[in-house]
């Protein structure tokens, strides 16, 4: 019998710890990203009409997508790089019979897999402060929008004293020093930024309370 030990294994040993972990970690939020207040405000702020094509971008297990899907006639496309979120997300596809109106797909905020000027909408929640590149994303996003399409960025603020996950928050930023633990380092002015230099006008930003928790966010139309 022979065992490979070689690259490849070494690799695929890695790849599989990773995910284990980002399971493990998002586990303990399951039901929020599940379904969430925060992401319902998100779907009435940005409005999408019947007949639109909505982009969810880091949708995890579809708590902005299924309001939006569930609630008008419109055509999501849920991206989402994690294997197993996008599993769970078309089980929940399947299970709510939305095949007609949710497309799951791979994808982050840097490589959206949509065609250019194809977008009327498109929203982040919780997602930007995982995005290595704002200024690659924010040229991703000019490119998928049609013009007159819109675009929202929100973060919950958990730096904000009055978050009640500031205390939570705060422990296990002290205790990791990856990104994925470390939500709350992204500068929105400078987010608004890019979106500008990329071509966005009505660059709007923005920071107040919304569903009972402190925000961050930008507004943006092509
Ligand atoms: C905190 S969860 C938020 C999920 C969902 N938007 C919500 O509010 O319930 C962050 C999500 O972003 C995804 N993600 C990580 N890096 C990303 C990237 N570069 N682009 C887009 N999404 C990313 C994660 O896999 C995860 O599903």
């Amino acid at each position: 019998m022979s065992h490979d030990h070689g690259p490849h294994h070494e690799a695929r040993l890695a790849h599989d710890r990773s995910t284990i972990k980002a399971m493990l970690g998002y586990g303990r939020h399951f039901f929020e990203l599940w379904s969430s207040d925060i992401n319902a405000v998100v779907v009435d702020l940005a409005d999408p009409q019947p007949g639109m094509a909505v982009l969810d971008i880091g949708a995890g297990l579809g708590a902005a997508t299924f309001v939006a899907a569930g609630r008008r006639d419109v055509q999501v496309i849920a991206v989402e790089p994690m294997g197993f979120m996008r599993n769970i997300l078309k089980a929940r596809v399947a299970g709510r019979r939305l095949g007609s109106r949710v497309t799951v797909m791979e994808g982050t905020g840097e490589h959206l897999p949509a065609e250019t000027d194809s977008i009327d909408v498109a929203w982040m929640v919780n997602v930007v402060h995982h995005v290595s590149d704002l200024g690659e994303a924010a040229t991703e996003l000019i490119r998928v929008v049609k013009p007159g399409g819109r675009v929202l960025i929100l973060d919950e603020d958990f730096a904000d004293e009055t978050h009640p996950k500031f205390e939570q928050m705060r422990k296990r930023h002290h205790q990791h020093d990856d990104v994925d633990e470390n939500p709350i380092a992204i500068d929105f002015e400078m987010l608004g930024n890019h979106l500008r230099e990329a071509g966005f006008s009505e660059v709007i930003v923005q920071a107040d309370r919304l569903a009972g928790v402190p925000t961050r966010r930008v507004a943006a139309t092509r």
